[in-house]
């Protein structure tokens, strides 16, 4: 568009200078020509040609649109003249003056360009003719000069346009730029960025205005939100430590205390049987295999509620046993892969909960997953402690799981006031896996 507009202005002012500027050129030749045809005579009639010569070239220096100069006489034949190396061909004919002609102008093409030919009578043709030929060279100099300073002119123009609409542009979307960024903010959960347009009045201050109040209240609520979570997990972890000390303290007196009472009762009832007729022996047979039974069951319910090798020897014992325990007990087929050092140590409250999410998602493959393989992966990878539970059971979609299921939850909860992250992958028919990510640093002695 704007090269279009550049070539029809350009074309414009060309078409009016170089009509204005060729009658000039028109004009000047002819008052040359005159001034020649008044100084001619006396060098004609007093034969001095050299004289002649001399003005003819004097006068072509004064202005470079002079392309020649010629002095006719009457029959046309050249007297004198500026070419040096002759009279190119068909030149002479081409401008002839007849009788009672002030002047004659005749425009035709040459090597040079436009030449405009005019020739002037001296002494009324008298004494022959004078012809003066311009080239429209140095028009056609001034008016590319011209074009160059139309283009350049443009060209800055241009510039300068683009200039200031990239300010204004940039003065009316930089408000808005910086609402976007600090919705983007909000959105990643920055409520402190609030939008700066000082003294702006317009539509867009308004908005901006609106938002502040927004982002305000925003950030209260979010600050109360954080307060509360902070209790909660507070209130959890209180929570937490007390059942495990609740299930320590059950866990050792049914096993301290109680069981060995009931082995007291047993080792009674085995020397009562010796003592008894054979006939009221099963009797005591009966309730001595109850006490077994009962012993039994205690010890199981002692192992669940707490393992007291948790406490002495650690979680891995803790971890080893627990899976005997469910091989035994569930006929599953228990991988275990402790891939740590031997001398791994965790936090108690970290073995306690790794060992609680352990014993739920064993729990969880016993009585949902319908499996005959697990696998159970402890390793460490970049100052991770990872742990995995998989199971080749019938699996299950996770959404939604039913409000009465605490167990998942509970295992995300317990790793998660741990500082670390639990996932569960599970598709119906492609079996389960729980997966722990636990920074080392968080949970280390
Ligand atoms: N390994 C698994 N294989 C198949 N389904 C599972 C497995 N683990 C969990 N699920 C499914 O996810 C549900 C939620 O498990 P979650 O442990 O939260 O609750 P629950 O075991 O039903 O009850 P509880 O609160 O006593 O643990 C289960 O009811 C079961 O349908
Ligand atoms: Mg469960």
């Amino acid at each position: 568009m704007l090269i279009l507009l550049v070539g029809v202005v350009s074309l414009q002012v060309n078409t009016a200078v170089k009509k204005e500027l060729r009658e000039q050129l028109k004009i000047q030749g002819l008052s040359y020509a005159e001034s020649l045809a008044k100084l001619a005579p006396d060098y004609i009639f007093t034969e001095n040609y050299y004289g002649l010569y001399e003005l003819l070239s004097s006068t072509r220096l004064q202005n470079q649109a002079i392309a020649y100069i010629m002095i006719l006489d009457t029959e046309g034949n050249v007297i004198i003249s500026t070419f040096s190396e002759g009279i190119p061909e068909g030149l002479l004919d081409l401008n002839r003056i007849k009788p009672g002609q002030r002047y004659s102008i005749r425009t035709f093409n040459s090597s040079e360009g436009l030449i405009e030919d005019i020739a002037v009578p001296i002494l009324n043709l008298r004494a022959g003719y004078v012809r003066v030929g311009l080239t429209e060279q140095t028009i056609n100099v001034f008016i590319s000069g011209i074009n160059r300073t139309i283009i350049w002119l443009t060209l800055a123009v241009s510039f300068l346009g683009l200039f200031i609409s990239y300010i204004l542009a940039y003065l009316i979307t930089s408000p808005l730029n910086r609402l976007r960024h600090s919705i983007k903010a909000v959105e990643q959960g920055n409520f402190n960025q609030e939008v700066r347009l000082f003294g702006l009045k317009d539509e867009v201050g308004e908005l901006a205005y609106a938002f502040n109040q927004m982002l305000a209240r925003l950030k209260q609520a979010n600050d109360e939100l954080m307060q509360k979570e902070k209790q909660r997990q507070m209130l959890l972890k209180k929570v937490i430590f007390a059942q495990e000390e609740e299930r320590k303290r059950i866990s050792r007196e049914l096993h301290d205390e109680i069981g060995q009472a009931l082995t007291s009762i047993l080792i009674s009832l085995k020397y009562l049987e010796g003592h008894l007729p054979e006939e009221q022996r099963h009797l005591l047979t009966d309730i001595r295999n109850l006490t077994a039974q009962t012993i039994d069951e205690l010890k199981d319910l002692a192992l669940s509620l707490r393992p007291s090798v948790l406490d002495n020897l650690g979680l891995l014992p803790a971890i080893k046993n627990l899976v005997r325990h469910w091989e035994n007990r569930y006929g599953l087929t228990i991988n275990l892969h402790l891939n740590l050092p031997s001398n791994f140590k965790l936090r108690n409250e970290a073995e306690s909960s790794l060992y609680r999410v352990v014993q739920e998602a064993l729990t969880n493959i016993a009585r949902h997953a319908m499996a005959s393989r697990v696998r159970l992966v402890f390793r460490i990878k970049n100052e991770n402690l990872i742990l995995k539970i998989a199971d080749n059971g019938r699996g299950f979609s996770l959404n939604p799981v039913s409000e009465k299921s605490l167990g998942l939850i509970g295992m995300i909860e317990r790793i998660s006031l741990l500082g670390g992250n639990l996932q569960i992958l599970s598709k119906p028919g492609k079996g389960t896996m729980v997966k722990i990510q636990l920074p080392l640093k968080e949970v280390i002695l």
